[in-house]
Order: C-alpha cells, then structure tokens, then sequence
C-alpha cells in the first residue's frame, strides 16, 4: 500500500465536526497527524474536552490534541452555536471526560511544525472559525508553501447564509481570521453552507446507520439526537452535516462532480452583511481566483462514507 497523507484537521466539535472526524478516522489512505481545536460551536474548554472524547472514543488516544485561540482574533462573536450542538456541544448527554489530555503546545504552533515535518504532502481540513490557522499564518507568513491542499468548510457564496441572512457561521464568528487566512492562501478548497444544503442526509437512513451494533454508532446516536430532531423541526426532511460532507470532499476529492473556481474574500464590515463570503462570480474585481467552490458531490459517496465511519467496529 502507498504512504499514507498526512492530514491535520482544525476543528471546533461539535456534531458535524464529530461525523467528520469519524470518517477521517475510518479512512485508510489518510494519517491524522494532529487536531487543532477552535473556540466556535461551544467555548474551547468544551470543545477540547469533545476531541478528546471523540479519540478515546475510537480508540486513538494517541492522537494528538492541540488546544488554540479561545476567542476570535479581534471582536466577541455574535453568538456561539450552542442552540445547535447543546451547551457542552455534545447534545449535553453528560459523557464522563476522556482519561487523557491536550498536548502542551498552541494548536497554531503545532500546525506550523507538523507542516515543517510534512511539508510538501500534507492535507488540511478546517471545520471551524479559522482563528488557530490566521494566527499561524501572522507567526509564519510562509505556512501555504508547505501545505499541499487546503479544505474549508465554510462561508455562503450566493450569501444564503447560517448564522444571519448571509454569513455562514465559521466565517461569521471571526470575520477578521477568515479574511487572512482568504489573503494568504492562493488556494483553497471550499465546501459551504450552501453546498451542505444540497447534499442533506435522510432522517430515516441516519437512524438505520445509528442502529448498528457499533460503540461508534451508539456515541454517535447519543450525541447528535438533539441536533438530528432540531433538524426535523426546523429543515424537514434531510439533515444536514456541513463537516462531514467538507471532510467526505477532502478525503475523495474525486467525488466533486462540479466545481467553480472564483475570487473570493471575507465582508468585515457592513450592519448586515459582516462576515459574508464575497464571491466574484463575474470576475469583475480583476483578483485571481482563490477558491475552488464544491458546488455538487457525488451524494451516494457520500452516503457510503458516513454510513461506513458509523457502522464502523
Ligand atoms: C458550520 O458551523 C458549525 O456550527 C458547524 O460545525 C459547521 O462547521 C456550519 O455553518
Ligand atoms: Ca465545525
């Protein structure tokens, strides 16, 4: 079998972030070589205390964990996403802790030596505020050079947005992170919101994965039933989990069935559009294009991959 790609994930868990993260660690062709955590669905003490639980849970306590930025790099965010994922951020079902700990060193500084250790090769996934990777990047302006592909779950890019009318809530919790990490990477992958809209999941088949004889399974049904029913209240019929489909993007790029590439830069002001994904569909701004826009994922994929981390031994 080839090498494995090295795969670093900064993320904010989180249900979504919990799906991700058990289909990244159900792939065999990647290493998850460390978490970064962001402050974001739930404040950093919770959202730690989730990627630890989440790794012991699969059994890889081995796994690196990175504790980083506990607030957005300049302003408080509106509004955490508690409501959505629970206030622990793990549907509140009270898990006891995880018996190990978060390493000593800061999630951005992690992120630049392990991209020192895997320069040239390593895969980068951010599922949450992009709060640790700005601050790496304002530590070593040099950190694109080393990464080989770079995956965001976030922003709206006809402005159909989340967390106000039109930003998506990773971007709109830290305008200011986004708009650097969108300045300093020439390219990156984007899976948004509205491409999560189109890929919704079925209540009815999420329940029969969640039914099988599976520790995974079974941690995974109990932390995400308040997110799931929120979800048949407010969205009907399919449930939506932006992470995992950003992570199904990032680990078979060759499921994206279409693409566009286009300009694409962060709002930082305005009384309504703060935190908005600008995107130039046009190209009139004369900015090269940054972005390579998931617009439509191979859904049976998809489904494969979530339904296969799930039912996983
Ligand atoms: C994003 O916001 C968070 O609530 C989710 O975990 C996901 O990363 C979707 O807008
Ligand atoms: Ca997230």
């Amino acid at each position: 079998m080839s090498k494995k790609i090295p795969l670093y994930i900064d993320t904010d868990p989180g249900v979504d972030d919990a799906l991700a993260l058990l289909i990244a660690f159900n792939d065999a062709h990647h290493d998850i070589v460390g978490l970064g955590i962001a402050a974001g669905n739930v404040g950093l003490e919770y959202t730690v205390r989730n990627a630890l639980k989440l790794c012991e849970t699969v059994g890889r306590s081995d796994v690196p964990v990175f504790a980083g930025c506990a607030s957005p790099l300049v302003l408080p965010p509106r509004e955490d996403a508690s409501h959505v994922h629970g206030r622990d951020g793990f549907g509140d079902v009270d898990l006891p802790p995880a018996a190990h700990a978060a390493r000593d060193e800061h999630a951005a500084l992690a992120l630049l030596r392990l991209s020192h250790e895997h320069a040239g090769e390593l895969l980068l996934v951010a599922l949450g505020p992009l709060t640790n990777i700005a601050l790496a990047l304002k530590l070593d302006p040099t950190l694109p050079q080393r990464i080989k592909r770079f995956v965001i779950m976030g922003g709206a890019v006809t402005a159909h947005g989340n967390i106000t009318a039109a930003a998506e809530f990773n971007i709109g919790f830290d305008p200011e992170a986004a708009h650097v990490v969108f300045e300093a990477f020439p390219h990156f992958d984007l899976a948004d919101w509205e491409a999560t809209i189109a890929h919704g999941l079925d209540h009815d088949q999420v329940e029969t994965w969640l039914g099988a004889d599976s520790p995974r399974a079974r941690f995974y049904g109990q932390i995400s039933r308040h997110n799931r029913e929120r979800g048949v209240d407010h969205r009907g019929g399919r449930w939506l989990s932006a992470d995992a489909l950003a992570m199904a993007y990032a680990l078979q790029p060759q499921g994206a069935l279409e693409t566009a590439e286009r300009p694409v830069q962060v709002e930082l002001g305005g009384s309504l559009s703060r935190g908005a994904t600008i995107t130039d569909w046009n190209r009139q701004t004369g900015r090269a294009d940054n972005a390579r826009i998931l617009l439509r994922y191979d859904q049976g994929r998809f489904e494969r991959l979530a339904a296969a981390a799930l039912t996983a031994g």
